[in-house]
């Protein structure tokens, strides 16, 4: 399963650029404004740090004006997947950039139905929203799952990009369902790498090496 993280946050892009732990990046205006940067040039900063997929999403609602929103954020640089709502326009906006051979990336994804008609919009990737589901007790990781059979019933090659990652159990369980990728905050991807039982192992072994004196170099 491939990692994204989903931020503006270019030093924490970097950080966890330099583990080898981003595949790509995933954007949306609430993190672009949070970063409190320009969106075109925090947006070329990210797509010059990662060689992956850089999802930059369109705030127009209206298909004329997100397609000429899309278009200023695909000269940003060639690895922009251009983020389109889950619209009726969305969708016909993401035809149009697929048809031009443009990534899309369309995201707000709450249905199976919504991510039936993304593919059939020849969408690139398709975000389902794990944790907003969840928020509502609506089981988000049973939508990647829905989505996982329809696509591959139909051998769809739109990929489910989960979203909405609220912990690093969520990217557990997106890749034992198969989803493709799954984008996270930086600090939910570093959690994946905790466990009581081996800090509890390593301060044993270390403790042991101590008294022993063992010495490497
Ligand atoms: O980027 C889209 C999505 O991942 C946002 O998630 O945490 O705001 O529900 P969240």
């Amino acid at each position: 399963m491939k990692f994204f993280v989903d931020t503006a946050d270019v030093d924490a892009i970097r950080e966890l650029n330099d583990l080898n732990l981003v595949d790509g990046v995933t954007t949306n205006p609430s993190l672009i404004a949070k970063s409190g940067r320009d969106i075109l040039e925090v947006t070329k900063e990210i797509c010059d740090m990662v060689d992956g997929p850089v999802s930059a999403e369109v705030v127009a609602t209206e298909y004329e004006a997100m397609i000429e929103e899309g278009r200023k954020l695909a000269e940003i640089a060639p690895n922009i997947a251009i983020k389109v709502p889950l619209t009726l326009d969305g969708l016909r906006a993401c035809k149009t950039f697929t048809s031009e051979g443009q990534m899309v990336n369309v995201t707000l994804c709450f249905s199976a139905n919504q991510a039936l008609l993304a593919a059939k919009a020849g969408a690139t990737f398709i975000s389902p929203f794990v944790g907003r589901l969840d928020d509502i007790n609506i089981d988000g990781l049973e939508l990647i799952a829905d989505i996982r059979q329809i696509y591959d019933n139909y051998g769809y090659e739109t990929q489910i990009l989960a979203a909405s990652i609220r912990s690093a159990n969520h990217m557990s369980d997106c890749a034992k369902i198969g989803a493709d990728v799954a984008t996270a905050p930086p600090a939910v991807i570093k959690a994946m790498a905790n466990h009581v039982l081996t800090d509890k192992g390593l301060a044993a072994f270390l403790s042991d090496a101590k008294t022993a004196g063992i010495k490497i170099v």
